[in-house]
């Protein structure tokens, strides 16, 4: 499933910034290299793919460029499938006029993840020093001079043991013809050749990282380094996206502005929260992602979702960190925290006392900013964003307790406004979680999903919900067991409402409270309408909620009376 959002944002992105670059994951596992036949890694067509690439297939001379920028061989055949034989044109030249611009090394690059050799290779010394040859102590009897004015090349066969190379002589190794002999070494540049074996062979570290899908790599101080498929792909979104994506800092930075993780926030489904302050002054929560989870997709679905969205309603993302499995985001500080602590009705106090703290003017407020909030996601951007992940804890408050939609590990892109989507897990908070995201029996997942959080959200804020329910956890994608806390806590607490919504009018309390709360729970009971159809879009809620309490219905409540007939229904009680 997760892969397949990944996927989804990667096509998706490359579609539609047509900013199409060299899309590491989307090369070719081979392709066809005219007379060469089908090539594969470490080769490629194309840079950012492979190692080295092959260039010109579809000529009658394909050339290949051991690292870019480099120099450009003819390639004649291939030999096997890690050598090639090939044409150095340049030292062709060379050869061809005796020149000694020959006596050079053969450039091949060197890195941990692969190495180059000329198979058949003469070694010679270039050396200052004239009189060597005539210094049997050093170069033997056999060698032979070619005296190139500035420097003497010395060379024989077979190769003598030089050891040490005296100081004033450097070591150069060129292609030589296969079938050479003491016979031929009257003629040093006969003896050279510009048509070798040029062989490959990719180290141990490359070729596992590559088998897992990963692209070879070296880092600043000439290490291996292995970028995973996840990380590819990331990176490339970040690419791809650099005009939405936030700041990218260091994980020094990040350990900087959080003094080394040292003043906690808390901790969520996906990491810690931090508290950190930028280099201009900003307080930010920093969120560390945990390496354990680290496939990626929280992190990527977070940046990319929250890049796209500006509101005053959810929260910015400042910046961001990503360095192999170090990933941080970066947030607006939020001084008030989150808007579960305001709501706790615990068991032993009375309700009453606990919602007051911010009073049911604020409190409507919230509910109203959480609604733009939601509404701006569904509807405002290019890109529909789901978040499903809506409850208190998730929607934190500023200074003034403007409400913020945060924490969007589990938002979902969906292009075209396509409202209905896929889901293979469930994801989303017990309590809050929407019934068709836990079964399809329900309907189909969409944006309905989230108003259905909303309005068990809401619902939670006026108390209508509340005490004594089920510990509310993330549910864990494969933990199927938790489909039993759902349904019954919701049929009970349904109950209680109704009972306040008659209380409320009864004991005739302040009456903007009562309009306020009442509004709030008609609103709510529509947006946990069972059929995701029945509820109401988020535009629709926000003009109930902004328009007047006389013009709003109270939803039909058919589920009261009948008992849900699903399956996952008719699971005893657990306790509640
Ligand atoms: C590389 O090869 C693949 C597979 O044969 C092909 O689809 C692609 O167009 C080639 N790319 C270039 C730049 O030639
Ligand atoms: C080499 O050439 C042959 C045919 O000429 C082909 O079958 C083979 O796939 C080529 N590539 C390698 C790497 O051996
Ligand atoms: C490859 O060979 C062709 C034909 O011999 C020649 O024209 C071309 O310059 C060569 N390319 C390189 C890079 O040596
Ligand atoms: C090599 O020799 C050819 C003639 O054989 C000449 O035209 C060319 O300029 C020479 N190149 C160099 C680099 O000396
Ligand atoms: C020359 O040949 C030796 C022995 O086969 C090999 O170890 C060395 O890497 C070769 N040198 C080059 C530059 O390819
Ligand atoms: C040429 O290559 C050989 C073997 O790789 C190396 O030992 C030598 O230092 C190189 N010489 C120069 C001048 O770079
Ligand atoms: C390839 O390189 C590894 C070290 O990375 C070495 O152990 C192995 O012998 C090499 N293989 C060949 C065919 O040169
Ligand atoms: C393989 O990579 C690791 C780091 O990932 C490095 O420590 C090790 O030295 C590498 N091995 C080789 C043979 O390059
Ligand atoms: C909300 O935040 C403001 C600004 O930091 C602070 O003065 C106030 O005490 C906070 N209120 C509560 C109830 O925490």
């Amino acid at each position: 499933m997760n892969l397949v959002i990944i996927k989804f944002l990667l096509f998706f992105f490359l579609f539609h910034s047509s900013i199409i670059t060299s899309a590491v994951s989307n090369c070719p596992k081979s392709f066809e290299c005219g007379s060469l036949g089908s090539l594969q890694f470490p080769l490629s067509n194309s840079t950012g793919c492979g190692l080295f690439t092959v260039d010109d297939c579809d000529s009658d001379n394909p050339t290949v460029q051991l690292e870019p920028g480099g120099q450009v061989f003819n390639i004649s055949r291939n030999i096997s499938t890690n050598s090639f034989l090939i044409k150095d044109h340049t030292l062709q030249v060379q050869l061809d006029n005796m020149s000694c611009f020959a006596f050079r090394n053969v450039s091949l690059p060197k890195s941990p993840s692969i190495s180059f050799s000329v198979s058949s290779n003469l070694t010679m010394f270039a050396c200052v020093n004239p009189n060597y040859i005539h210094d049997g102590e050093i170069f033997p009897e056999n060698h032979r001079s070619y005296d190139c004015t500035l420097f003497i090349v010395y060379y024989g066969f077979p190769t003598a043991e030089v050891s040490p190379v005296p100081s004033d002589c450097q070591v150069i190794q060129l292609p030589v013809k296969p079938n050479y002999d003491q016979s031929s070494l009257e003629n040093v540049f006969g003896l050279l050749t510009s048509e070798y074996i040029l062989e490959w062979n990719v180290s141990e570290n490359c070729s596992e990282c590559h088998r897992g899908g990963g692209q070879c790599l070296t880092n600043n101080i000439g290490e291996f380094e292995c970028k995973s498929a996840d990380e590819k792909d990331i990176e490339l979104f970040l690419k791809n996206n650099g005009n939405l994506a936030p700041k990218r800092y260091r994980y020094s930075d990040v350990k900087k502005f959080t003094k080394s993780f040292g003043e906690s926030l808390g901790k969520g489904g996906y990491g810690s929260v931090y508290k950190g302050k930028l280099y201009d002054g900003r307080l930010v929560a920093v969120k560390m992602l945990d390496e354990s989870k680290g496939n990626g997709d929280e992190f990527m679905n977070e940046v990319a979702s929250i890049s796209r969205t500006s509101h005053v309603n959810i929260v910015t993302l400042l910046g961001f960190c990503f360095e192999g499995s170090k990933r941080a985001l970066i947030y607006e500080f939020m001084p008030n925290g989150s808007l579960e602590k305001f709501i706790q009705h615990s068991a032993s106090s009375s309700s009453k006392e606990d919602v007051i703290i911010l009073g049911w003017e604020k409190l409507f407020q919230i509910a109203l900013g959480i609604a733009r909030g939601l509404e701006y996601l569904h509807e405002g951007c290019n890109t529909r964003i789901l978040h499903f992940d809506i409850k208190p804890h998730n929607i934190l408050l500023d200074k003034d307790f403007n409400p913020k939609i945060s924490d969007f590990g589990l938002a979902k892109l969906c292009p075209n406004r396509l409202s209905i989507v896929s889901m293979l897990v469930a994801r989303g908070t017990i309590g809050y979680i929407a019934p068709e995201v836990f079964s399809r029996n329900f309907g189909e997942v969409s944006h309905k999903s989230d108003v259905y959080s909303y309005g068990m959200m809401i619902l939670e804020i006026v108390g209508a919900t509340k005490k004594n329910g089920p510990s509310k956890d993330v549910i864990n994608a494969d933990d199927t067991s938790s489909e039993v806390y759902f349904p019954q806590y919701i049929y009970k607490e349904l109950e209680l409402i109704d009972a306040d919504l008659d209380g409320i009018i009864a004991n005739n309390e302040d009456e903007s409270e009562v309009i306020t709360k009442r509004k709030l729970i008609i609103v709510g009971l529509w947006c946990i309408q069972i059929d995701p159809k029945d509820r109401p879009s988020m535009k629709k809620v926000l003009e109930m909620l902004e328009g007047k309490l006389e013009n709003l219905q109270v939803p039909p409540k058919p589920y009261l009376s009948s008992p849900p007939r699903a399956p996952i229904f008719s699971i005893s009680d657990q306790s509640m």
